[in-house]
C-alpha cells in the first residue's frame, strides 16, 4: 500500500486522513495515509523512520513548518520564498520540499467567488502562514497589501522580501485605517488564550474576513470581525480541502474533484 502521513502536535483531530482519503476514493487510488503525532525534538527521527518504511509522501503542520524546510533537499521556488515547507515528496534518498498553502488560499478564495486582484488587503501576521499567503496574494495581483504584525520588525521583513506593493504597518496604526476589501488572519492568536486585539477601523460591512484557521481556532478573528460589522467571514476549512489536493496532485499527478470533500466536511459541522 502506499503510504503517506501528516506530522504534527497536535494531529489526533487532523482531517487530512479523510480528506486525502476520500480523494483516493474518488480517483481510484489506494492509499494508506496516517497522522503521526511529534512535536520539533521527535520529528527527524520520526519521519527517517517513515522514510525507511517506504513512506512516499508527508504533509507537515504546526509547529513543524519551518523545521521541515531543513530536512528537506531540494525545496520549491514557492516553499524557499516563504520560509516553510507543508508537503513533502520523496526524491531519491530524501524529501524534496514544497509549499502548497499559498495556492490552496487562493483556489478556496476563488471558490468563495472573492477575486483578490485589484483588491485593497490587510493580512495580520508575519509567521510562515502569513508569508505564504503574503506571495499568493501579490502574485494574483492584489493591488495593496498591508501588512500588520504584533512584532512590527517581522512584517517589514517579509515587506522587504515582496514587491513594491506592499507595505508594512503598525498594529496600533490599524484603528486609523479605513476598511479593507479583504482582511486575512494569519497569526496564531487563536491557538493560545491570548485573544486577538483587533480594533475595527479596518473592518466594515462590506469586508471580507478570512481566517487561515478553522474551528475553534478561528473563532477569536472571526467573531471579532462580525462584532466589528463584517457581514462575510470565512475560516479556513476550504483552503485546507484545496492545499490537499494540490499535495495530491504533486504526489498521484491527478487532481481531485475538491467539491464533494467540501460538502461532505461542511455537513458535519455542529
Ligand atoms: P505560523 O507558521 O503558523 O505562521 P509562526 O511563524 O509562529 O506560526 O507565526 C505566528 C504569527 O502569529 C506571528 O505573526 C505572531 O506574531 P509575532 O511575530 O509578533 O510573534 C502572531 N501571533 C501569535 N499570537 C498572537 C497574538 N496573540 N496577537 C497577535 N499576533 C499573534
Amino acid at each position: 500500500m502506499n503510504r503517506y502521513a501528516v506530522f504534527g502536535q497536535p494531529i489526533a483531530h487532523s482531517l487530512s486522513p479523510r480528506i486525502h482519503a476520500a480523494f483516493g476514493t474518488q480517483l481510484g487510488i489506494a492509499l494508506d495515509y496516517r497522522a503521526i503525532e511529534t512535536g520539533r525534538e521527535t520529528f527527524a527521527s520520526k519521519l527517517d523512520a517513515f522514510f525507511r518504511d517506504g513512506g512516499l509522501g508527508a504533509n507537515i503542520t504546526l509547529p513543524l513548518k519551518q523545521n521541515a524546510m531543513a530536512l528537506c533537499s531540494p525545496l520549491s521556488e514557492r516553499a524557499l520564498r516563504c520560509g516553510s515547507v507543508n508537503t513533502l515528496t520523496r526524491e531519491g534518498n530524501g524529501w524534496r520540499g514544497d509549499s502548497t498553502d499559498g495556492v490552496g488560499l487562493l483556489r478556496d478564495l476563488a471558490r468563495h467567488g472573492i477575486d483578490a486582484r485589484g483588491a485593497r488587503v490587510l493580512l495580520l501576521g508575519a509567521g510562515g502562514a502569513a508569508r505564504a499567503a503574503a506571495f499568493a496574494l501579490r502574485e494574483t495581483g492584489a493591488q495593496e497589501l498591508m501588512i500588520a504584525n504584533r512584532t512590527p520588525a517581522r512584517a517589514q521583513e517579509l515587506v522587504d522580501a515582496l514587491d513594491a506593493g506592499a507595505r508594512a504597518l503598525a498594529w496600533n496604526a490599524l484603528g486609523r485605517e479605513t476598511p479593507f476589501d479583504l482582511v486575512i488572519n494569519a497569526t496564531a492568536a487563536g491557538h493560545g488564550d491570548d485573544a486577538l486585539d483587533l480594533p475595527s477601523g479596518p473592518i466594515a460591512a462590506a469586508t471580507v474576513c478570512y481566517d487561515l484557521s478553522y474551528g475553534k481556532v478561528a473563532q477569536s478573528f472571526l467573531v471579532r470581525a462580525v462584532a466589528s460589522g463584517a457581514t462575510r467571514v470565512i475560516d479556513g476549512l476550504g483552503m485546507l480541502v484545496e492545499q490537499a489536493a494540490e499535495s495530491f496532485a504533486l504526489w498521484h499527478r491527478r487532481r481531485p474533484d475538491t467539491a464533494p470533500v467540501h460538502a461532505m466536511l461542511r455537513s458535519e459541522e455542529g
